[in-house]
């Protein structure tokens, strides 16, 4: 079978950092070309934006969007209204609305619409789920801590509107306990710390819970610095579950079940592979909406100004 002809759109970090090799890694997907204002990339032909790649290369099968999340609702447009598949980097959108026109689109043309949750590929995600779906929850404590200027150097969009603030990370943690609780979730509170110069949280404490009454507390900061943590902590009936370093690691009651090196993009481009193939879609924008509930229910303060 021909290889499906992709382009990568936003050639900015995280395009470089995982998507490049990931794709490259993957059988039945090639890199054709790559639209970024700002970069090119050798070897395959680029343009400055979505629009004039539509327009430059004809057979191009699929587009995959790596771009931020404000400016990425139109650019998707564009890619389906021309007939590709489409992969979109998460969060899926700047607002949970913008998600049903998508979907909408794609099935109306035929086409896979993909929004990639990479942490869900996580190698403890399937095990902590099977594990869950044997033994009841009793509690449930996420901490997601990192620091922004080393993860996002110089990322101005992460504090614009609808780029999410603290949870453009915290969102992976909740995609994650998405996956391997056995029942919905939803928020009960939120505290969200907005730097006074700034449209984002810098942030957050979530309050969740689950129809049996599961509590779910998450912490959400950009400003840890050390170590950097990115832990979902489950005290369950059969002890202590602990997924650790945002999904490498999984270990019971102190004893490791999983410690394996990050390889969440290959599970991302071999999804997207079998979607196209199986003539899919797999749009959840639960996560996304837990966040946008988080921003509705939340209490603000004001702390100090963020620079970078
Ligand atoms: N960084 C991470 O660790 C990470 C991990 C997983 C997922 N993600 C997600 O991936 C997405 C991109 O993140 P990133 O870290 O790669 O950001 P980034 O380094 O800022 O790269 C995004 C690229 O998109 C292009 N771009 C920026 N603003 C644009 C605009 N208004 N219109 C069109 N193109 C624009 C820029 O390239 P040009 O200037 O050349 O156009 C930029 O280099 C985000 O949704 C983020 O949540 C990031």
């Amino acid at each position: 079978m021909k290889p499906i002809r992709l382009a990568l759109v936003g050639l900015g970090k995280i395009a470089r950092d995982q998507h490049l090799p990931a794709i490259a890694a993957t059988p039945g997907i090639a890199l054709v070309a790559v639209a970024s204002r700002n970069a090119r990339l050798d070897g395959v032909e680029c343009f400055a934006s979505v629009e004039e790649l539509l327009a430059g290369v004809a057979d191009v099968d699929a587009v995959a969007l790596c771009t931020p999340p404000t400016p990425r609702r139109d650019q998707a447009l564009a890619a389906l209204a021309a007939g590709k598949h489409l992969l979109l980097e998460k969060p899926p959108g700047a607002a949970v609305s913008e998600l049903a026109p998508l979907k909408t689109l794609a099935e109306n043309r035929g086409r896979t619409l993909f929004a990639a949750w990479h942490s869900r590929f996580a190698p403890a995600v399937e095990p902590a789920r099977a594990f869950l779906a044997r033994h009841r929850a009793r509690r449930v404590t996420i901490i997601w801590k990192e620091d922004v200027r080393v993860w996002h150097p110089g990322q101005d969009w992460i504090f614009e509107p609808g780029g999410l603030g603290v949870f453009d990370p915290g969102i992976n943690a909740l995609s994650i306990l998405t996956t391997i609780l056995p029942e919905p979730v939803f928020v009960v509170g939120a505290q969200l710390a907005f730097p006074a110069n700034r449209e984002a949280p810098i942030a957050a404490e979530l309050e969740l819970a689950t129809g049996s009454g599961l509590p779910i507390h998450a912490a959400f900061d950009f400003r840890q610095s050390g170590e950097q943590i990115w832990s979902i902590a489950i005290e369950t009936d059969a002890g202590s579950l602990v997924l650790s370093a945002g999904g490498a690691r999984l270990s019971h009651d102190g004893q490791a079940l999983v410690d394996e090196p990050e390889r969440e993009y290959r599970g991302v481009y071999g999804r997207f592979v079998e979607l196209i193939q199986t003539e899919s879609c797999d749009v959840d924008i639960v996560p996304l909406g837990l966040v946008a509930d988080a921003f509705m229910l939340g209490r603000r303060s004001i702390v100090e100004d963020f620079a970078w």
